[in-house]
């Protein structure tokens, strides 16, 4: 079998990558919150009732950016429940899941866990139940200092520097008829223009983002978009893209090789979003180019129905608590890869989700434990750094029902000038057969390797669980050889490589 061929030259760059590309989500959602992060009884919390070895993963992982509080809850979410003294705050049906929210952690209590956690907030805002001039109250509540209702009451509760959020999400899945306060695109657009303009009263510097399609499968995916942005162009930053995929019937006729090759369809999803924008920026003559957020991405279709999704008015009931097998995790892999090769447009993503909820770490009273989506995400974070490789790529294709030519491997890379250092993603989707790559260094090839690992294995469906949290884990990958510029190694069948060359 030839082998695979990769062009890599560090003056070919296509994009600066935004370190937001990589941020993660934490919803009122089962036991992302409480049981998650904020477990006040644990033998692991602190005196803030934070979760320490929870905190510990987040910090390492260093995701940059987190979105909170949801996601569906946020629609019916009045966020004044969730500050003041706590013996005050109510205990509130939360009607997206079915679940009480005992309103124990809030705002303040998110904000003051980022820090600790080394992250920053995207917050949400209810655009839902709520109206745009809470929208604003809550911008006032945490962005500005002092002198006005909201600042003041935030000094009355005890902090005094605002925080400076940057980043805001204008609602959440409007278009979804599951969605609380559900509107037309029309509706939402103005709604989402004057909460807009209502917050930039309050503070001029925030990034805002609407809320775009909620998935390439509604009935209204791009006009929804198209409508929304003739209203609100103006007055938004961001357009939001969400996405879950699974290996299920319907989707992927539950065939493993169709399955690895779906996270083509978001490079596709991506286009097609941002030239709706485009659309809209041109028939508006505007200056602006509006960039995407992929706020919503991950493998979900086990925890999606029945008592997955029905918390039963309990608090932090067990929901959607998606268990991720090898396939999965290769998959997420190729979505990385997707978002690397797109983060010319996509300025922000957020895995979703983080912790116990569709989540790479699960815990429970004894500890916690790492999903296989874990692994591909780390790597992200670790060496996807600097800017994006034009990498141009000789390789072998299979043909896929609905999607076309599918390469067997799909590689990305990143160069950062400032690290030194080269890394690459290699997503093998050759379900039998290892393959062997060649790069070829077009400019002076690097003199060493850092770092070269891989996650495979026999199994598809291997998973890990509290018994066996390691059945799926990195391996090292035999280190590339470099001789007259080219460096070769092999990729096994099934796998997901990371790789990374300095100086
Ligand atoms: O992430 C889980 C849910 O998926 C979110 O609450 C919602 O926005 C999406 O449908």
């Amino acid at each position: 079998m030839a082998a695979a061929r990769v062009y890599l030259d560090t003056k070919r760059t296509m994009a600066s990558i935004d370190r937001n590309l990589f941020g993660s989500f934490l919803e009122h959602l089962g036991r992302a919150i409480y049981e998650g992060i904020y477990d006040p009884g644990s033998k692991f919390s602190d005196a803030n009732g934070f979760r320490k070895d929870v905190m510990e993963e987040i910090r390492t992982l260093g995701v940059p950016i987190i979105r909170y509080p949801g996601g569906n809850f946020v629609s019916g979410y009045n966020w004044l429940d969730g500050v003041g003294p706590k013996q005050d705050r109510p205990r509130v049906l939360d009607k997206a899941w079915n679940s009480i929210n005992s309103n124990q952690f809030g705002t303040n209590e998110f904000m003051s866990w980022c820090r600790a956690a080394g992250t920053t907030p995207l917050m949400g805002l209810n655009l839902g139940t709520g109206t745009p001039e809470q929208a604003a109250a809550l911008v006032e509540y945490c962005n500005i200092e002092k002198g006005t209702q909201w600042s003041d009451l935030r000094r009355k509760h005890g902090i005094a520097e605002p925080y400076k959020v940057q980043h805001w999400c204008l609602g959440n899945e409007m278009d979804g008829p599951w969605q609380i306060g559900h509107m037309t695109a029309t509706e939402y657009g103005l709604k989402a223009a004057d909460a807009a303009r209502q917050m930039r009263y309050v503070d001029r510097s925030l990034k805002l983002v609407a809320c775009g399609s909620s998935g390439i499968l509604m009935p209204t995916y791009l006009e929804w978009d198209r409508e929304v942005l003739e209203q609100c162009y103006e007055y938004v930053d961001a357009l939001s893209l969400h996405r879950y995929i699974g290996n299920t019937q319907e989707e992927t006729g539950s065939n493993s090789a169709k399955y690895l090759a779906m996270n083509l369809t978001m490079d596709r999803q991506i286009a097609e979003t941002a030239a709706v924008c485009d659309y809209v920026r041109g028939r508006k003559r505007s200056t602006k180019k509006l960039w995407l957020s992929f706020d919503e991405w991950n493998v979900w279709y086990r925890a999606r129905s029945g008592d997955a999704v029905n918390g039963h008015a309990q608090e932090a009931p067990h929901l959607l608590e998606e268990v991720y097998n090898l396939e999965d995790a290769l998959l997420v892999g190729g979505i990385i890869n997707t978002l690397l090769r797109n983060a010319e447009r996509v300025k922000l993503a957020c895995l979703a989700q983080l912790v116990n909820v569709i989540a790479p770490i699960m815990t429970n009273a004894t500890g916690l434990y790492r999903q296989t989506i874990y692994f591909p995400y780390m790597w992200a974070l670790l060496m996807a750094r600097g800017s994006v490789l034009n990498l141009q790529s000789e390789c072998p294709v299979y043909e896929v029902a609905g999607i076309g030519e599918v390469p067997y491997l799909d590689v990305t890379g990143t160069w950062s000038k400032e690290n030194g250092t080269v890394s690459l993603f290699i997503l093998n989707r050759d379900l039998s057969n290892a393959r062997q790559v060649q790069v070829i260094w077009e400019d002076a090839p690097p003199a060493r390797v850092l770092m070269a690992t891989v996650l495979t294995g026999s199994d598809l469906k291997a998973f890990n669980s509290f018994d066996s949290p390691k059945r799926v884990a990195p391996q090292d990958l035999a280190k590339p050889t470099t001789s007259g510029g080219r460096s070769t190694f092999e990729v096994p069948a099934r796998s997901y490589t990371a790789i990374q060359w300095g100086a």
